[in-house]
């Protein structure tokens, strides 16, 4: 009888963030559009919003994010067997953005794709590497959350223009023997939904495959927030029980950074104060795949997120796509 493969999960290795140099505030934003930073911060929490340079492509944030990953763990290019890039606004239509972070960061030997799941892009592309880690297919991943989110707006609408920003953020994964365990650093637990009958919620007029145009964002932003308020409860809930957990367990709840009203919403939910929940959004906007990593290196890189402590991560995005996280840091 073949011997079953020995059971594997993955730890966190390194973590990076990269920003733009440029910061728009909202002040400045009130001089192209018709909006205010009272409406702005007041609504969303936002201040301000980092924009990509015209030369600086979603690869080169990544990369960015990627090279300062990679050396808090203590690693080389030539380490990694794969790389998962998780956007909305690739480079091109093809090649994925990935094998251009692979190219940039001089790795030949791993395989690169990219992960499109909008604002839940990190937590599906956490998911996939850490599965692929599970199953022994690799062993170390680099799992990136990049985006020039702000080249799919329409600056001349209020509603949408005022929410984002540029970034990227970057996890390294590597495997560990034994399955996952509650009370060791690791991957714990990744939890996926989607539901694409709510796909006019949130969505960008075009596409290569139906007018051949890159498109705008068009939001019901209303629609969203209600969506949003009931299915982070719903899939936090089912991660924190898929661990025997609750609320009062989590250290840190590293939430997709789109609302401050949101993050609060889930933070009471979950009996957590604000001193235990890691926000970025009103330095930086939503950045949609980046909000996460960009939020986990910041806490982490600070010293809030410290080895051994329990991490929620939770994101709802465009299609509708949400979902959670639970990691042992
Ligand atoms: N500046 C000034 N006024 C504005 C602006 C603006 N930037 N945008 C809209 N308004 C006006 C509207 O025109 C409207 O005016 P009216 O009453 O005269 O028609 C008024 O403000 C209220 O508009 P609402 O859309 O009702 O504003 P609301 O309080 O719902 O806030 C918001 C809008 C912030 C988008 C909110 O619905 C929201 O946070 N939704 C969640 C969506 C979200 O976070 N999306 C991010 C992407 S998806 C994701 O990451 C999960």
């Amino acid at each position: 009888m073949t011997a079953l493969p020995a059971a594997r999960h993955s730890v966190v290795k390194g973590w990076g963030g990269y920003l733009p140099a440029d910061i728009v505030s909202n002040d400045a934003l009130a001089k192209r559009v018709d909006t205010s930073d009272e409406w702005i911060a007041s609504r969303t929490g936002i201040r301000q919003r980092h924009i990509a340079a015209e030369n600086e492509r979603t690869s080169d944030l990544a990369t960015e994010a990627a090279k300062k990953a990679l050396a808090q763990a203590g690693l080389k290019a030539e380490d990694l067997d794969m790389i998962v890039v998780a956007t909305t606004t690739p480079d091109h239509t093809f090649p994925a953005t990935a094998t251009q972070v692979q190219a940039k960061l001089g790795n030949t030997t791993g395989f690169a794709f990219d992960v499109q799941a909008v604002c839940t892009g990190f937590v599906y592309a956490l998911s996939v590497a850490d599965n692929f880690i599970k199953s022994g297919q690799v062993k170390t991943a680099l799992v990136i959350g990049a985006e020039t989110f702000t080249r799919i707006l329409d600056w001349q609408d209020r509603t949408t223009c005022v929410l984002f920003g540029d970034g990227a953020g970057a996890v390294i994964l590597q495997a560990e023997e034994g399955a996952p365990d509650k009370a060791k650093p690791g991957v714990l637990s990744t939890h996926l939904h989607s539901d694409g009958r709510f796909k006019d919620a949130l969505f960008v007029s075009g596409g290569a495959g139906s007018n051949g145009q890159v498109g705008v964002v068009r939001m019901n932003g209303q629609e969203v927030f209600r969506h949003a308020v009931q299915k982070l409860a719903d899939v936090v809930e089912e991660a924190l029980a898929a661990n025997g957990l609750t609320g009062k367990d989590i250290d840190w709840l590293v939430p997709h950074q789109a609302n401050q009203r949101i993050i609060d919403g889930m933070a009471k939910k979950l009996g957590l104060p604000g001193e235990r929940v890691v926000s970025t959004v009103a330095r930086h906007a939503n950045t949609s795949a980046a909000s996460i990593p960009l939020a986990l290196a910041e806490a982490a890189s600070d010293g809030r997120i410290k080895p051994g402590q329990l991490v929620l991560l939770e994101a709802i995005g465009g299609g509708l796509t949400w979902g959670a996280s639970v990691i042992r840091w």
